[in-house]
């Protein structure tokens, strides 16, 4: 049986990661005109995953610059001592991880109470059901598929059926989180994420390869998502 997808608008996300540091700043112009209305900023603090990255100081500099979305992604452990700082920079959303943050509806609460939308991240090997008490209340959830820290892995399939299960546990339970998926989206692996029912796609090596212009990386992974 052939299945169908309803068409729907899946935002797809540059992950500065990849981007060329030298040409940040063009690379976000070209990305903003190619449509992109979402930029991620991987924030590592050298402890929760094993790379150093950008802090809130960055995000900051880049505010008064574009007026597109920051969303921001803590690979902190004990992520409430920056929450704060990540807001105040200009974060428009912040992701918190199930793992190393002890008390996630404290800061879930607290990213919201300050105005951002609030996401919990899991990595490959969380399930789905540790956002059991918590998922009313998120704005949205990120599915990991690739263990965090770097960018340019395999995408791991198993994340499919995590996007499946909270999909369906969104529309059993009428909620309005949306899903994330974060790792080794590529025009391989896009169309899988979309059908499975992601609405929003973080691609970094995939949308900021220099191979050919940026505009031609954002025009591939439209085609090839096939909905
Ligand atoms: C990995 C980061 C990702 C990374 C994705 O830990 O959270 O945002 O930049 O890069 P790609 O799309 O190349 O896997
Ligand atoms: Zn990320």
């Amino acid at each position: 049986m052939v299945q169908t997808f309803e068409k729907r608008e899946i935002i797809l996300v540059p992950s500065l990661l990849s981007a060329d540091w030298w040409r940040v700043r063009e690379q976000i112009e070209e990305l903003t005109q190619a449509g992109c209305g979402w930029l991620h900023f991987d924030a590592m603090d050298g402890h929760f995953v094993p790379n150093l990255t950008l802090g809130p100081m960055f995000l900051q500099s880049l505010r008064p610059h574009s007026k597109l979305h920051f969303d921001a992604h803590l690979m902190i452990e004990n992520s409430g001592d920056f929450l704060d700082e990540f807001i105040e920079a200009g974060a428009d959303s912040v992701s918190v991880h199930a793992e190393g943050n002890p008390h996630l509806h404290r800061l879930v609460s607290r990213i919201q109470e300050k105005g951002a939308m609030a996401g919990v991240v899991l990595n490959p090997a969380t399930p789905t059901n540790v956002l059991d008490a918590i998922l009313p209340q998120l704005d949205y959830v990120l599915v990991m598929s690739v263990n965090p820290g770097f960018s340019g892995q395999k995408f791991l399939p198993l994340a499919l059926d995590k996007i499946k299960l909270l999909k369906e546990w969104r529309e059993r339970e009428n909620l309005n989180f949306l899903i994330q998926v974060d790792g080794g989206v590529n025009p391989q692996t896009v169309s899988s994420v979309a059908q499975a029912g992601a609405d929003v796609l973080v691609c970094g090596s995939s949308l900021l390869s220099t191979r050919q212009s940026l505009r031609q990386n954002v025009a591939d992974l439209r085609a090839a998502m096939d909905i």
